[in-house]
């Protein structure tokens, strides 16, 4: 089986998002495996969306994030709730918009030429399960639509990863 989503030139952001949740719906549909359809997911948003330089999931395990599929360069694997942007959105339960990544007390730097970041919240019922993370090199990259975006798509992985 072939699979050939990827981001069009001239999509508005709504658009982008439309399609991205029919893809990652479409590829996670008919799997119960979460590190496969988080994987695929990972490889889904590096494909989809321009201005990355990372994508990808932290899972809660035993109190800490802990590292899971992501596409980009190699990371920092554990992540206690009490540090980074990605442990702040963990402990809060909400999205973390960045706008400078500099500005953000206790930010990882896993790569240096990270300038902004997003990191949404997937809850199972009522509780964090995991954050998608995504990371860009030029400040301000995201903003509320793509929040809104990438917050409908944990709502899909919800029971799927
Ligand atoms: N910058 C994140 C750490 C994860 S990496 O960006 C992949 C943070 O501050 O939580």
């Amino acid at each position: 089986m072939m699979f050939d989503f990827r981001f069009s030139e001239g999509l508005s952001k709504p658009e982008l998002y439309r399609e991205l949740l029919r893809a990652a719906d479409a590829l996670t549909a008919g799997e119960c495996d979460g590190v496969a359809n988080m994987a695929n997911v990972a490889a889904l948003l590096w494909e989809f969306l321009p201005d990355v330089n990372w994508t990808g999931f932290y899972r809660m395990v035993d109190g800490e994030l802990v590292l899971g599929p992501f596409a980009g360069r190699p990371a920092c694997i554990r992540i206690p709730l009490t540090s980074g942007v990605c442990g702040a959105c963990a402990a809060s339960g909400t999205s973390q918009l960045v706008e400078d990544v500099h500005a953000f007390p206790g930010h990882i730097a896993c790569d240096a030429e990270t300038r902004s970041e997003l990191v949404v919240p997937v809850r199972r019922g009522g509780v964090v399960i995991a954050v998608i993370d995504l990371d860009s090199p030029l400040p301000s990259r995201f903003d509320l639509e793509d929040q809104a975006g990438i917050e409908e798509l944990a709502g899909l992985l919800s029971g799927r990863i």
